[in-house]
């Protein structure tokens, strides 16, 4: 089969070469990377593809995390004309191969060699059943708490490593009347915060258990509790607006004093980058309270969609643009991300790049590196949608932890059926 796409493939491309002008080819592309440092990177991918010849129809679809993306990519697949290309979180890409809507870019990725580059962790979600059908771009850490240091400074505070330490230091600069916290009202960002407490409180082992396995003993534990007591905790330390607010005008709150913190994935790093602001420096980067030693990651892939033949050769020719050592070294100098191939020079990426760097390949050795629920790399969309609803409610409501622990196993099972 696979053979046989492609022999058609070169017969097409060769034929075209002999005797016709070259096609114009045409991507179109689904994506949710709207910020200023998001489409500055995209960017670099746009710039590349038209130096091929090949033009790049853009269809954004703004919301972090890909709430709104993905249900427009629903539509679009439903009605039949999928894009050639989108954006898609690791268990997204799962579970498009299994309704078996993607196509098949395994003779590029072996051509070019791609198994022996990719993390086995990264690979599991590019493949389905031993066929490439999505293209990895790079390695998002979403377990970061962002630091004004201007501000830490003044107020004689050192970045906190444990919960228990976050809680004072944002007590002593609420009572000095700074904003702790800069954090948006979004499911997503709810979550981002939640996967950092499940992380941070219970430990590597207690997040598998209750998150990937949702082990029903630990998630009705007494540590998911002291998870819902802490993400109550940290209600109090957001300002009055923080409702609906995007992720990256969050991170601008930092940037700008109007407040001292952001626990949000390194997509925010892009943002400093994009501000004029040094990384490590005037905000520091250091792993979510008690998370030190585990990394949380995701990765942003492009799914390629079982697309007309015509469209499969400009498919082809971005899959390989967006795996070549140079592509993902640029574009994740400006995204905060790493690169998704182990073989990327690391040398050009700031303090903060190393030091995930240096976290990642510790976290793989030992066995904590760890799909985050909030980005999808940890639980079918039902069930990740389920643990939004909840953690959002609880958020924004005076549920108590006891209730809040029982509904989460009520969600849970019920979006298993
Ligand atoms: C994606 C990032 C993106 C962020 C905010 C994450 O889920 O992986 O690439 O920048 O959401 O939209």
């Amino acid at each position: 089969m696979i053979f046989t796409k492609t022999a058609r493939l070169l017969t097409t491309a060769a034929f075209a070469c002999a005797a016709m002008p070259a096609l114009a080819q045409e991507v179109e592309v689904l994506h949710w990377w709207t910020s200023g440092s998001e489409a500055a990177a995209l960017n670099i991918l746009k710039e590349d593809l038209a130096r091929q010849g090949i033009s790049w129809q853009d269809m954004p679809v703004a919301g972090g995390a890909g709430e709104a993306a993905t249900t427009t990519l629903k539509a679009r697949v439903s009605a039949g004309n999928p894009p050639v290309a989108a954006q898609v979180l690791g268990m997204g890409v799962t579970e498009w191969a299994t309704e078996g809507s993607l196509g098949d870019i395994s003779v590029i990725a072996t051509e070019e060699g791609w198994d022996a580059v990719v993390p086995e962790a990264v690979k599991r979600f590019a493949t389905d059943d031993g066929k490439w059908v999505a293209v990895p771009v790079n390695i998002h850490r979403p377990n970061w708490l962002w630091i004004n240091r201007e501000i830490f400074e003044e107020h004689d505070l050192t970045p906190p490593t444990t919960w228990e330490e976050f809680n004072t230091v944002a007590q002593t600069l609420k009572d000095a009347g700074v904003t702790p916290l800069a954090h948006g009202g979004q499911p997503w960002q709810d979550a981002t915060i939640f996967d950092d407490v499940v992380l941070g409180l219970g430990g590597p082992e207690f997040y598998r258990a209750a998150i990937h396995e949702l082990d029903p003993e630990a998630l009705g534990s007494d540590t998911m509790k002291a998870v819902f007591d802490e993400m109550r905790v940290i209600r109090g330390f957001v300002d009055d607006n923080f409702s609906g607010r995007d992720w990256n005008l969050a991170t601008a709150m930092v940037v700008n004093g109007d407040a001292a913190m952001q626990l949000m994935g390194d997509w925010a790093k892009g943002e400093l980058l994009e501000a004029g602001v040094t990384p490590g420096e005037q905000v520091l980067c250091v792993p979510a309270p008690g998370t030190e030693g585990s990394y949380l990651f995701i990765t942003d892939f492009f799914a390629f969609f079982d697309v007309s033949e015509e469209n499969q050769s400009g498919q082809q020719a971005m899959a390989s643009a967006l795996m070549s050592p140079k592509f993902q070294e640029e574009f994740n100098l400006i995204k905060g991300s790493i690169p998704a191939r182990a073989d990327v020079p690391s040398a050009n990426f700031d303090s903060c790049g190393q030091q995930a760097i240096t976290d990642i390949a510790e976290a793989n050795a030992k066995g904590t590196l760890i799909g985050s629920l909030a980005h999808g790399h940890a639980q079918t969309p039902a069930v990740q949608l389920a643990i939004f609803d909840l953690v959002t409610e609880h958020f924004n409501s005076d549920m108590s932890s006891e209730d809040a622990v029982e509904e989460l196993l009520h969600a849970v099972e019920a979006a298993q059926l």
